[in-house]
């Protein structure tokens, strides 16, 4: 990344920020053509603020890379990772099919467009309500998580399309709070369950296993392994593999490639046999950055240098959930060689967006940028100390759209029985 004063041509940036993003020639940040600079001036921050195309691209990257190896396949959009009408309707654009962790989550994508055949219902405690929404919405697939949802699905929905999900007893080298795959753990049957749970099935159509070992992996074995364990259990014709392929959220880290981790994938998997993913974060994660913008520098001599933005742990909890690492720039001046520690604004000292990062002079009145927030930060996004959450942009070819309006303060007392 070249500093502004010897960017007097647009230059690359990093590929932690979305495709085709520059410095323009004006030192200035551009996402999907857009100046983020003049984005900040047009609609506010703190501001969500997306290359269209780099979602649309990534989600062709990861079906041409099944299309090469086999036609047995389905990409399935977690998209707990970024859940509103616009993604998903771009999304089922693309043709993907998805998976919903909540009623919710289904409401928006059949809102955005899903084919309710092509969705996946996932959860560890789908209550009766969802379910009861799930098929009358003819939701085409629900994974059953345990014992007592499989009850409860026996009762609720003869001749339904069901998944067993399985903990494989594989732990990823991965954050804990989102290792899911490891034996002690709330989601699915475990191996040795699955037998029992297999028999107790009478009324309901079994299609398949499905496990999700966990998020932001890197190693690519984990996932030839899964496929051997899951196929040592039965013969079925849909094999769902999960998500988890990790991102970039510095430019020092190198995720294995789309392509690669599809290789792993089917290397495990046998002939004949379908297999599912469901990338969120690979899908979504790096086509979103966050702008905010400086309101105060508090330095303390020989202590430390506190830029404070007008946003934090309510639009990126990740930082004080599972101590993620994220990098940060003044959106016009890249660079630079002050140490400083990005605050938000909330009541609380953990509400740390970066620390420790490079930036050039900070001061009021900046455009700074968080890249790699594509994915779990609106979706994760709160109202904590009343702040309004931000909206979100999408840019393509130098046109920005609103597609999730800023809350207002009305918002925030919209559900206020008095
Ligand atoms: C069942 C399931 N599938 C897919 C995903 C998506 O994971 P990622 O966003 O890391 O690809 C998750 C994430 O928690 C999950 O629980």
């Amino acid at each position: 990344m070249a500093g502004a004063a010897e960017t007097p041509a647009a230059a690359r940036v990093s590929h932690v920020y979305p495709h085709g993003s520059r410095l323009n020639e004006r030192g200035r940040l551009e996402i999907g053509g857009c100046d983020v600079i003049e984005l900040a001036e047009e609609f506010g921050t703190p501001a969500y603020v997306y290359a269209e195309d780099d979602i649309r691209s990534r989600a062709r990257e990861f079906q041409d890379a099944f299309r090469r190896r086999t036609d047995r396949f389905e990409v399935v959009y977690a998209s707990k990772a970024f859940p509103c009408t616009a993604v998903y309707r771009l999304l089922a654009e693309e043709g993907l099919s998805c998976d919903v962790a909540s009623g919710g989550e289904l409401f928006l994508a059949l809102r955005g467009g899903f084919d309710p055949k092509k969705i996946y219902l996932h959860g560890n405690n789908k209550s009766v309500a969802e379910i009861r929404y799930a098929l009358d919405a003819g939701v085409g697939t629900i994974v059953i998580d345990s014992f007592d949802e499989l009850e409860r699905l026996e009762e609720m929905a003869p001749g339904q399309r069901v998944m067993l999900r399985v903990t494989p007893g594989i732990k990823p080298d991965t954050h804990a709070y989102i290792s899911t795959g490891q034996e002690d753990s709330k989601f699915g049957f475990g191996v040795e369950e699955v037998p029992r749970a297999i028999d107790r099935i009478d009324r309901l159509e079994l299609v398949g296993l499905h496990a999700h070992i966990g998020s932001q992996v890197f190693q690519l074995d984990p996932y030839e392994k899964l496929a051997e364990v899951l196929t040592a259990v039965g013969d079925y014709p849909l094999l769902n593999l999960g998500g988890g392929l990790g991102i970039a959220y510095t430019a020092d880290q190198e995720p294995p490639s789309i392509d690669a981790y599809v290789e792993s994938l089917l290397r495990g998997a046998p002939e004949g046999v379908t297999v599912l993913c469901e990338p969120g974060r690979s899908l979504v994660g790096n086509a979103g950055v966050t702008i905010y913008r400086v309101g105060t520098v508090k330095e303390i001599p020989n202590v430390r240098t506190y830029v404070a933005v007008d946003g934090g742990m309510s639009d990126n909890l990740r930082p004080m959930l599972y101590n993620a690492r994220y990098e940060a720039e003044i959106a016009d001046r890249f660079g630079g060689a002050s140490l400083c520690t990005v605050a938000g604004k909330h009541c609380e000292s953990g509400d740390i967006l970066v620390e420790d990062v490079l930036l050039d002079d900070p001061r009021p009145g900046d455009v700074l940028v968080t890249p790699a927030t594509g994915a779990y930060g609106h979706a994760m996004a709160n109202n904590y100390n009343g702040i309004p959450r931000p909206p979100v942009i999408f840019c393509r070819d130098g046109d920005a759209r609103v597609v999730v309006r800023r809350d207002t303060y009305e918002d925030l007392a919209a559900r206020d029985a008095v």
